[in-house]
């Protein structure tokens, strides 16, 4: 279970401090697929950077199992990161020098699991999300748009998430691709995964179990 409470984010960077996440309150239990939607400056990233702990909140609190993720170390959040989330965004984010293969395999190498084993879970992952064969060993450059976004859901998988957090992952890839991605991340969720996909396409948000939307940081519904 994810329970956030009372999750407040203020940036005071700027001249106006601006509250990008609002006194936000909700649970989502274990194996559910989650959207969040609203408009460009709604606040969707800033929460989902917060749910990830690549960001820690102004106040409020965010409960994973039984870590309460917004009180924790640096160095707890770093392991957090790594073990408890898997994490997908709109431009891929893979590493251009690397194979299909191999960019799957790196969180595992940071996880330091041994080399054999990495190779041979990586396989299976890129199987497993559609990318077969010759095309594991290609460079991000030599694949589709849609191939690079199973490569990414691959190596989000790597580490055998509870969560999987995806920021507008569909937000590059035309409309037949996107439901393509939509429905594999679904498929995820099987094994009690989690999964929580931001967009600010509603017809994509509609094939989920619960839809959060964001107006000026606040849920709305
Ligand atoms: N690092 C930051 N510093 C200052 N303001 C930020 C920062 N990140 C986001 N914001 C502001 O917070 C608000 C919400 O942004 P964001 O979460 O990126 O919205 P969305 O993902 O829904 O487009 C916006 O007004 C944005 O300008
Ligand atoms: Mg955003």
């Amino acid at each position: 279970m994810i329970t956030v409470k009372d999750l407040t984010k203020t940036f005071t960077s700027a001249a106006e401090p601006v509250v990008a996440v609002d006194d936000v309150s909700f649970s989502i239990p274990d194996g559910t697929f989650a959207s969040i939607i609203g408009r460009s400056g709604s606040g969707k990233s800033t929460l989902l950077a917060l749910l990830g702990g690549l960001d820690q909140p102004t106040s409020g609190t965010i409960t994973v199992g039984d870590h309460v993720i917004s009180s924790e170390s640096d160095r707890a959040l770093i392991d957090y990161r790594r073990s408890t989330v898997g994490f997908v965004f709109q431009d891929f984010n893979l590493i251009s020098n690397m194979s299909a293969l191999e960019n799957t395999m790196l969180p595992m190498e940071f996880a330091k699991v041994p080399k054999q084993q990495r190779l041979a879970r990586a396989t299976e992952l890129l199987n497993q999300v559609g990318l077969e064969g010759e095309k594991q060993h290609r460079r991000p450059s030599k694949l589709s748009g849609g191939e690079q976004q199973r490569v990414a859901i691959a190596r989000s998988l790597a580490n055998q998430p509870k969560i999987i957090l995806a920021d507008e992952p569909t937000g590059n890839l035309d409309s037949k691709t996107g439901k393509v991605i939509i429905d594999l991340l679904k498929s995820l969720i099987t094994d009690g995964t989690t999964v929580i996909v931001v967009t600010h396409d509603r017809s994509l948000a509609d094939k989920t179990d619960i839809v959060f939307e964001l107006e000026d940081g606040q849920l709305i519904a």
